[in-house]
């Protein structure tokens, strides 16, 4: 397995680009299996789970080219199988977004039931129930579910969410854009990615309503067709650099993002005493020397402070002056950096869903293990403010949604390289 080797204590400074958002490629990924004719996707970034999602695609019967590394062509003409299975859902839980795709067009989809995972139970029962209202039967047999619309055909309905989710909401917009009928979408997740899928399905001819608020309207049609579509920089991405230039006292210019779908984040970063200067696709971020102040955050759906910054933020809480507490509304178990920060010196408590961070510490290199995507990238930013040498094992949790991190960290001054592990034992250690 991987590691990355941090030499920290160097301020970040300098220009780096932000890819294109891994949680608006992956659904509008999924969204191509609702056509026979091509979509084109472009800034589709080239992580992991891109990687897996391509994979089901083609699968599944799919054509997918890349004439550049950052383009997909997808032809889903030939679509044979109507199903995500096992091995592909247990590395990647977005893969149960091809069930509102199949199921819209082929009235019929199977789809490995995803299991825990690393950050809370995750279950999927909201995206069934909504498919349930759209006229569909789902079952449950050996782990997987399976979902028919009668007649072959879904019907739109009235949809209520009893709690936002993100790809629940992709997966019944996907599926209400080929419905016989109107869909209404209540509590939807108004997530900047929710409003780039449903562009994309505007653009492949979906009659799509109200992305982007709670309440979202979808006149079904007969058949979706070509599209050509630029997927979103990735806010959390953004968000990440910022606190790796404030968590190393640095100075960046960060480019092509779009700051207003992470205004939530800046607003807390500026509090805690973050400069940040924001153009139309650009970021500038400074610390000048200045003192970090220590501030409290809650987790929660979109406009406000996201889940998947939250990780990022208490690494830098470490080096904020007082005590800051951290409410984590979203998953119940996505405090597992925690611990790996105070292995680094950090003074951390937990207790049920809240964080209390007491800064500002010391923080020390140190070996210390990947738990999740997220909390790779807080153990990354800890390792650049840290004294010394930090080693980070399973760092395949961060190649799952981070662009080449290490090159573009060392394109700004980060002193990081990944260790490649050579699994080959010399003839001596097979003796
Ligand atoms: C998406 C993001 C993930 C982010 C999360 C919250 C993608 C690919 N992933 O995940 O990066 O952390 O949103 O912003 O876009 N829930 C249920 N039943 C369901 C569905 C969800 O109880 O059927 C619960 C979840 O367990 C969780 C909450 O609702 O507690 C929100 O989950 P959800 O928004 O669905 O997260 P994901 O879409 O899986």
């Amino acid at each position: 397995m991987d590691k990355f080797l941090i030499r920290g204590g160097k301020p970040l400074k300098g220009t780096v680009k932000i890819s294109g958002a891994k949680n608006s490629a992956l659904p509008c990924l999924a969204a191509t299996l609702l056509t026979a004719e091509t979509v084109t996707l472009h800034n589709v970034p080239y992580v992991k789970d891109l990687i897996t999602q391509r994979r089901l695609l083609e699968d599944l019967g799919a054509t997918v080219l890349t004439p550049e590394l950052h383009t997909h062509k997808v032809r889903a003409a030939n679509i044979e199988i109507y199903e995500a299975p096992y091995d592909l859902v247990k590395t990647m839980r977005a893969s149960v977004l091809a069930l509102g795709p199949l199921l819209a067009r082929f009235g019929q989809a199977k789809v490995s039931l995803p299991g825990g995972c690393a950050i809370g139970t995750r279950p999927i029962d909201l995206h069934l129930k909504a498919f349930e209202q759209l006229g569909a039967t789902v079952s449950l047999e050996a782990g997987n579910v399976i979902a028919r619309a009668p007649n072959g055909r879904l019907v739109g309905a009235d949809t209520f969410f009893e709690k936002v989710s993100v790809t629940g909401t992709e997966n019944v917009m996907m599926a209400a854009s080929l419905a016989r009928g109107k869909t209404t979408i209540h509590n939807a997740a108004r997530e900047p990615e929710i409003e780039d899928l449903a562009e994309l399905l505007n653009k492949m001819g979906a009659n799509i309503k109200g992305a982007g608020t709670e309440t979202i309207t979808i006149e079904g049609i007969e058949d979706l067709g070509e599209a050509d579509h630029t997927i979103i920089p990735d806010r959390i991405e953004t968000g990440t650099f910022i606190v790796a230039a404030a968590i190393t006292n640095g100075e960046l210019e960060i480019k092509n993002c779009h700051p207003k779908h992470l205004a939530a984040v800046i607003e807390k970063l500026r509090e805690t005493g973050v400069e940040i200067e924001v153009a139309d696709e650009t970021l500038t971020v400074k610390c000048g020397g200045k003192k970090l102040r220590s501030k409290n955050v809650t987790t929660e759906p979109h406009p406000l402070f996201p889940t998947d910054m939250q990780a990022q933020y208490m690494a830098l809480m470490t080096q904020a002056e007082g005590t800051s507490t951290i409410v984590e509304t979203i998953f119940e178990n996505r405090f597992m950096h925690a611990s790996e920060l105070v292995r680094m010196g950090a003074d951390i408590q937990i207790s049920g869903n809240t964080a209390t961070i007491n800064g500002k510490t010391k923080l020390m290199g140190a070996p210390i293990l990947a738990s999740d995507l997220r909390a790779s990238a807080s153990l990354v930013l800890a390792g650049l403010a840290a004294e010394g040498e930090t080693l980070i094992d399973r760092v395949y949790h961060i190649d799952r949604g981070y662009e080449t991190i290490v090159r573009k960290l060392c394109g700004i001054g980060a002193d990081i390289e990944r260790i490649t592990e050579n699994l080959t034992m010399s003839a001596e250690e097979i003796k």
